[in-house]
């Protein structure tokens, strides 16, 4: 039995994620550690909400909450729809908890200790009115380009140039309007991360099996990018995690907060801490999975992301971890996504465009999506969502090929032999070619999980599904009892151990109809491991109810109203 510690990115606070976002780390994340589950091993699932920054401040002033209390709020919203979709978070944490203040303080110590901290004086606006320095996205102004009057700090949003604060005419503040507007001298501190160039490009270069998408990013970064440049970890902003230097004040950094990048992957480690404490656990039982001086040295640390991210995991937090120079476990493996596309263009949360968690869930149960997502996760390039495409995959791997197979064994044998296991004679030949494909498909189906292959693991759970199929056609009980029902009787109990297993081998990926079919054959959850035996497990006599109608098909026009209905914009 291994320990495999699992993190999926942390989802901004800001609304409500779409499936372009679940699909690229927090889904994923979950067929991994309920595999890693079902095989016996010991896993620690983590993720949180992604609380501070700028967005969030935002996103708060426009629903007009005081943004601890959006943020609590929206932490509660995201919870609820990851138990709709069935993450099984071991613990989902928040990023704003006190575990996380106290280690990102803590880190940001042990980088100053080790020479890792720099403090470099800016020159940066500050408002009079509101008392305070304003990032760059809070100034407001005319465009010097377009002469559009609400352009950003940042950027104009009208004409996209890229622009600085001192660009703007008229510049304001657009907390307050004030155009008191002064520029002053202040201080921030840097990440040495340049330091550590070589250190980092070591690592990576012994990282030899992991999947092209993430090294490249991270070679690209290191190399032909700046993305090495030494990096502001401070922002001047009410909303974040003080700066503090361990427990000590930070002269000249009062009234600062870290940047959100900067605590956002520790709270990979608090979650942890958060976990024990709400489990009423000693602290030792959480270190044991990230320092490897207590315990971790044995654990395999798997992380999830969309491609976007992969830059902060396989270097900025890295360079956190080395450079505190204490025992804090690494990242074994990095799974990073390319994107998913929605109907022809990009999913956006800022435009509403595409099909947001709680509109999913609203629509279908959770293992239609999850069944949709998983199989066409977009891992060797980006991928589409169409509603078509969702259609057929509903109606012909889940309703036609799983659904059906189990509703044809069910009702045929409450109706010939009543619910229960009928005993019948020996398997035949067609019984152990049946057996020996499943053998050879289980391995395949093993090896692509456990390399994370999630499209060819899904490809292989569909050809097990269409063999028992192929099986029951071939086999034919419905003909076979009316001359040898003794023969049908076998065909039967091997179907109906069929699908206690297809049940087990589902799980990761359509947890919910695989619970209720387990528990219609009133069966337990082992995996096969003797394949054989698996398949005699529901005995001669072993009573079974007959499962409601697993996965029902889309209709022509019920797609076609999603479709309208998705069309534009969300409201
Ligand atoms: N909130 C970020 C995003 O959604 C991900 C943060 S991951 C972590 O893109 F490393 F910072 F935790
Ligand atoms: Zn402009």
């Amino acid at each position: 039995m291994a320990r495999i510690l699992i993190t999926s990115a942390i989802p901004y606070i800001n609304g409500i994620k779409h499936l372009g976002n679940l699909v690229g780390s927090q889904l994923p994340a979950d067929l991994y550690a309920r595999y890693m589950r079902a095989r016996g091993h010991e896993v620690m699932f983590l993720c949180a909400t992604d609380e501070h920054g700028t967005p969030a401040e935002l996103a708060a002033a426009k629903t007009g909450e005081p943004v601890a209390e959006y943020c609590a709020r929206m932490h509660g919203v995201q919870a609820e729809l990851a138990r709709g979709f069935r993450l099984s978070f071991d613990h989902f944490g928040r990023s704003s908890s006190p575990q996380n203040h106290r280690l990102t303080q803590y880190f940001a110590g042990r980088l100053a200790e080790n020479g890792y901290i720099e403090e470099v004086a800016e020159k940066q606006v500050y408002s009079n009115a509101d008392k305070r320095f304003l990032p760059d996205r809070y100034i407001e102004g005319t465009c010097p380009n377009c002469g559009y009057d609400k352009a950003r700090g940042d950027q104009c949003e009208n004409c996209t140039k890229q622009l600085d604060p001192t660009d703007l005419i008229e510049p304001r503040s657009a907390i307050s309007g004030s155009t008191d507007l002064e520029v002053r001298e202040t201080k921030h501190l840097y990440l040495r991360q340049s330091l550590m160039k070589d250190d980092l490009a070591a690592w990576i270069d012994s990282k030899t099996d992991w999947p092209i998408l993430t090294t490249s990013i991270a070679r690209k970064w290191l190399n032909d990018g700046d993305g090495l440049q030494d990096r502001g970890i401070t922002r001047d902003l009410d909303w974040g995690i003080p700066v503090k230097r361990g427990e000590e004040d930070w002269p000249g950094m009062e009234g600062k907060v870290f940047y959100v990048w900067f605590d956002a992957p520790i709270e990979y480690i608090a979650a942890a801490a958060e976990w024990a404490e709400a489990q009423g656990r000693p602290e030792a039982d959480w270190r044991r999975w990230w320092r490897t001086d207590e315990g971790a040295a044995d654990v395999r640390y798997v992380q999830f992301m969309g491609k976007d991210n992969v830059p902060f995991h396989t270097l900025s937090f890295p360079a956190t971890i080395m450079g505190s120079r204490d025992p804090w476990k690494l990242v074994d493996y990095i799974k990073s996504f390319n994107y998913l596309n929605y109907d022809g263009g990009q999913f956006s949360t800022s435009q509403g465009r595409g099909v947001f968690m709680d509109q999913a869930l609203a629509i279908l149960p959770s293992d239609y999506w999850r069944w949709w997502l998983l199989s066409h996760a977009p891992e060797s390039s980006d991928s589409e969502f169409t509603w078509e495409n969702f259609q057929a995959s509903v109606n012909k791997d889940l309703a036609d090929v799983l659904g059906n197979f189990v509703s044809r064994v069910t009702k045929f044998c409450r109706a010939k032999f009543g619910e229960v296991v009928p005993e019948g004679g020996s398997p035949g030949d067609r019984e152990t070619e049946l057996t020996d494909e499943l053998y050879i498909r289980l391995r395949a189906y093993q090896a692509h999980m456990e390399a994370i292959e999630i499209r060819k693991a899904a490809g292989e759970l569909r050809a097990i599904w269409v063999a028992g199929n192929e099986y029951l056609q071939a086999a034919a009980p419905w003909t076979a009892i009316k001359t040898e029902p003794e023969t049908a009787a076998m065909q039967i109990r091997f179907s109906l151990n069929l699908i206690r297993l297809y049940a087990v081998l589902s799980a990761p990926f359509i947890p919910d109809a695989s619970a209720a079919l387990l528990k219609a054959l009133d069966s337990g959850d082992d995996w096969p491991d003797d394949l054989p035996a698996a398949l005699n497990r529901l005995a001669p006599g072993h009573a079974f109810a007959t499962p409601d109608i697993l996965f029902r098909k889309i209709a022509d026009e019920e797609r076609e109203g999603w479709q309208a209905q998705f069309a534009g914009a969300r409201r």
